[in-house]
């Protein structure tokens, strides 16, 4: 998928352009590709920066109700959805370190290494796509591929069943919260209930937004607005996640070819889906195979280290930002770091 205009536009995009250019509608060129003869990436006042919702809707068919959250929340925590009882979700997705688990990746069954980085589960209602390559739709969906996983809770659904409809407490809340026994339908929705709930606090940003100019340092100020502008960051993080939930090449390595294993497009190779800056601070290390350690790294990366095409000459969705000085770097990390907020506190539930 690619998320710039084609050539064959061209008419319709000078138009665009005009239109744009006459109401000041955008500020700046930016991580231009135009010397590939490409369009020039650009960032827009459309791509806003803006507070997290104090709720997420929930679908249809799936509605929140405080019953249904803490049966999800028991869950979540609850080591029997694994195939040998010892992993949960949150022994990956730890709720005191930010919903991570602060390693380079995941640690999965007899203590292997999994490829990717395990990212928070905060905020992640506001995703439509969900995991680094977007392959689930929902988080219905994705609830029950950890489980299914070998690699990772290595739980059979129709096991999973049999064991939680044994257990007197899940077979009678299931009663009152799905009208039917245990099933994996209602353990996928009673876990995606219960993430929804996890939004996080206002950060300085957020307070920043909402007018207090004190929120934020100068330094973070300075930040933010290479951030909106000259840096051009929010071209892809932007909205309430700072995050647009579209899929980029931005060059970090070249073994995991993301969101081509989805889509089958040779085109989408090496993309992921741009990851949400909330609570950076708190989740390192970053990408998604965990290999920049700081900020700082990630930072300087974008400022320094960007290559200029794939291996086989793909060329990327970003450019390095040539030309910077090392006080913009840390201005801008100054900035992610204002993106945190006080850690949600989620007490581990009593399991049944
Ligand atoms: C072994 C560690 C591990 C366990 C156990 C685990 N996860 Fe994850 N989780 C990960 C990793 C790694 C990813 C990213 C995988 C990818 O993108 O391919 C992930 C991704 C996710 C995401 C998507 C986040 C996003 O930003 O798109 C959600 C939601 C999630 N997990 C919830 C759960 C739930 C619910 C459970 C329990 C049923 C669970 N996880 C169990 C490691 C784990
Ligand atoms: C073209 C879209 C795009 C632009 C522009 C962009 N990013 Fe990113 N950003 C991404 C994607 C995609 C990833 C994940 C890449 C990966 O894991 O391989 C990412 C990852 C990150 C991460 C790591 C987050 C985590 O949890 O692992 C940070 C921090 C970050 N970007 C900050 C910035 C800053 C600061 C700028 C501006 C200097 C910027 N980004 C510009 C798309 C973009």
């Amino acid at each position: 998928m690619d998320h710039r205009p084609r050539p064959s536009k061209s008419c319709k995009r000078i138009q665009a352009w005009l239109v744009l250019a006459a109401c000041g509608c955008f500020s700046n060129l930016l991580l231009s590709p135009s010397a590939r003869g490409q369009e020039p990436a650009r960032t827009s006042r459309k791509q806003h920066l803006a507070r997290l919702p104090d709720s997420v809707p929930a679908p249809k068919n799936n509605p929140t109700t405080a019953a249904k959250v803490d049966l999800g929340k028991q869950l979540f925590f609850d080591p029997r959805l694994s195939g040998n009882n010892k992993t949960s979700c949150a022994s990956c997705h730890f709720p005191t370190r930010a919903f991570t688990d602060h390693r380079t990746t995941a640690r999965g069954q007899q203590g292997k290494s999994l490829s990717r980085n395990t990212p928070t589960v905060l905020n992640t209602g506001l995703f439509k796509h969900l995991f680094w390559d977007g392959r689930a739709n929902s988080l219905e969906q994705q609830a029950l591929l950890p489980i299914r996983s070998p690699v990772e809770m290595n739980q059979g659904l129709a096991a999973l069943e049999t064991e939680l409809n044994a257990v007197p407490g899940y077979a009678g809340q299931f009663r009152r919260v799905f009208k039917s026994d245990v099933t994996q339908t209602g353990i996928a929705r009673a876990l995606a209930a219960f993430q929804r709930t996890l939004i996080s606090e206002p950060s300085p940003l957020d307070r920043f937004l909402a007018g207090d100019e004190k929120a934020l340092s100068e330094e973070a100020r300075r930040g933010l607005e290479a951030f909106r502008s000259s840096a051009g960051c929010i071209r892809c993080h932007n909205g309430p996640l700072l995050s647009d939930g579209k899929f980029y090449r931005i060059g970090v390595s070249w073994k995991d070819k993301g969101r081509q294993s989805v889509t089958g497009k040779p085109g989408d190779a090496f993309r992921f889906r741009t990851p949400s800056l909330r609570n950076v601070a708190l989740t390192a290390p970053y990408m998604h195979d965990g290999s920049q350690k700081t900020l700082e790294e990630v930072v300087t990366f974008y400022y320094r280290s960007v290559p200029t095409t794939t291996p086989d000459g793909i060329p990327l969705d970003v450019e390095p930002l040539l030309g910077n000085s090392f006080s913009e770097i840390s201005d801008m990390v100054a900035f992610l770091k204002a993106l945190s907020s006080k850690p949600l506190q989620v007490t581990p539930p009593r399991l049944p």
